[in-house]
């Protein structure tokens, strides 16, 4: 526990990018710290800005409700945070420099947490931690296992709010990923 509280701290105080100069709160990451199944966005919108939690605008509220169906929530089951912990402005996609001045605080929770299970939420999570070229329409659901953790990316939540007629696709990948779950750690269900 003392470690999640080292590193929290070093997270909320950071300036290593320029998106420090623009954030409100910086977003470190939501959900138990014994989860074994973890969700990666890529960074905060506006609402997770002002409230210092990720995914809890409109798409946030989809994603919950969507994995509240396959018996997840991040009260109890999982946790959430993204690539980058501060906002972008204007939402654009974090920059390359900002990635890689960010992500090392992913790789300690991960360390931290030690999960089962990594989802990727869109491409930008994808291409940073499945592959570089990484295609979301085309590889999305898919599986791919490293040192024993299991990684796989579904569609971000706002591109099903812009485009509902992706959506039997993740509920597709969310019963993989319930299958998944089941198979590896089954006291996840239990
Ligand atoms: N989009 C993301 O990628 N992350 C959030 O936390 C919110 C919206
Ligand atoms: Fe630090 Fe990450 Fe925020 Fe940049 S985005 S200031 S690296 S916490």
């Amino acid at each position: 526990m003392s470690d999640w509280i080292e590193l929290e701290r070093r997270c909320l105080a950071c300036q290593k990018c320029a998106l420090a100069d623009t954030r409100t709160n910086v977003v470190f990451g939501k959900g138990p710290r014994d989860a074994r199944i973890v969700f990666i966005g890529e960074g905060p919108g506006e609402n997770e800005d002002l409230r210092g939690e990720p995914f809890v605008g409109r798409g946030g509220q989809l994603l919950d409700e969507m994995l509240s169906l396959i018996g997840l929530s991040r009260e109890k089951n999982f946790y959430i945070t993204n690539i980058v912990k501060c906002r972008p402005p204007q939402n654009r996609d974090p920059l390359n420099t900002e990635q890689d001045a960010c992500v090392g605080y992913l790789w300690e929770q991960l360390e931290l947490l030690r999960p089962r299970v990594v989802v990727c939420l869109g491409r930008i999570a994808a291409m940073r931690l499945i592959k570089p070229d990484y295609r979301i329409t085309k590889e999305h659901g898919q599986w791919v296992e490293r040192d024993g953790v299991f990684y796989t990316a579904i569609y971000h939540p706002a591109a099903l709010l812009r485009d509902p007629s992706k959506k039997p696709d993740t509920f597709a990948d969310l019963r993989s990923i319930r299958a998944k779950l089941r198979a590896l750690c089954p006291e996840v269900y239990s």
